[in-house]
């Protein structure tokens, strides 16, 4: 076989470590079946942490649960300034509800955006429709949060974005889809500021992960505050650009 042929196909093998590895999974696979969402769950986890380590120069710090990142998130936030919330993706309520507990300061303007019918497409596998609220708001009385019901893309306007230009903001995209997530990011972005805070329920998943490749990375600096096995939260820390 001539040489460069060879070097070819070296190149082309599989190293042996993989092929083991491979194996085993085919094997285990076949033999329990319900264990091949798992392993195709670990895969996208391993792919996330891999993205993690390509896009941010910083270790990103590991959290086991999402409220242990929101709390850390909650260290960042600015004693001295108000706090404006956009929190994009309520369901019924459970971030919003821990997010206001965690938050003892009056100084809060929080606004949920939602249609609370649920997904209106379909997304990992679960149908269109799912996270249905019945078209309720979350029984959750508190004197510092607005309700917004409706596809975020209309209701997103009716709100006085420039008169919140003092406050630290932070933002919570939890749509799970990547168009309504990305026309959120399109109309909030021009007014985010060094040292808001941004979190995504789902950088795991392809919708969000394209909003943050797209988006959310090439037009201005970030820090991660940390990570879970699906969730991340960042710092601004150079605001978007225009272009
Ligand atoms: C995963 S759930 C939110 C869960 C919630 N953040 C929590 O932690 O409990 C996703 C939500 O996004 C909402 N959603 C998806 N697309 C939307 C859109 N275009 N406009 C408004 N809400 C939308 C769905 O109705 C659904 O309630």
């Amino acid at each position: 076989m001539p040489k460069e042929e060879h070097e070819m196909r070296n190149a082309l093998e599989m190293p042996q470590s993989a092929i083991v590895l491979h194996g085993i999974a085919a094997r285990v696979v076949r033999r329990i079946p319900s264990l091949a969402d798992k392993l195709v769950n670990a895969g996208d986890v391993a792919s996330f942490v891999r993205w993690q380590s390509a896009s941010f120069d910083e270790t990103v710090k590991l959290f086991w649960k999402r409220e242990e990142l929101w709390q850390q998130m909650s260290s960042h936030l600015d004693p001295t300034r108000p706090l404006f919330v956009l929190e994009f993706g309520v369901a019924w309520g459970y971030a919003t509800e821990h997010w206001l507990t965690m938050l003892k300061r009056a100084d809060v303007e929080w606004h949920g955006f939602d249609r609370f019918t649920g997904l209106p497409r379909g997304w990992r596998g679960l149908p269109d429709g799912e996270f249905d609220a019945g078209g309720q708001t979350p029984a959750i009385e508190d004197s510092r949060l607005t309700w917004h019901v409706g596809d975020v893309e209309d209701t997103l306007r009716d709100v006085d974005l420039a008169a919140a230009a003092d406050a630290q903001w932070l933002v919570l995209f939890d749509l799970d889809l990547y168009e309504p997530t990305a026309e959120a990011w399109r109309v909030l972005s021009p007014m985010l500021k060094r040292g808001d805070l941004l979190y995504f329920d789902e950088a795991i998943d392809a919708d969000e992960r394209r909003v943050l490749d797209e988006m959310v990375l090439p037009s201005g600096r970030y820090s991660p505050i940390g990570a879970t096995s699906l969730a991340l939260g960042l710092k601004v820390t150079e605001p978007p650009s225009a272009d």
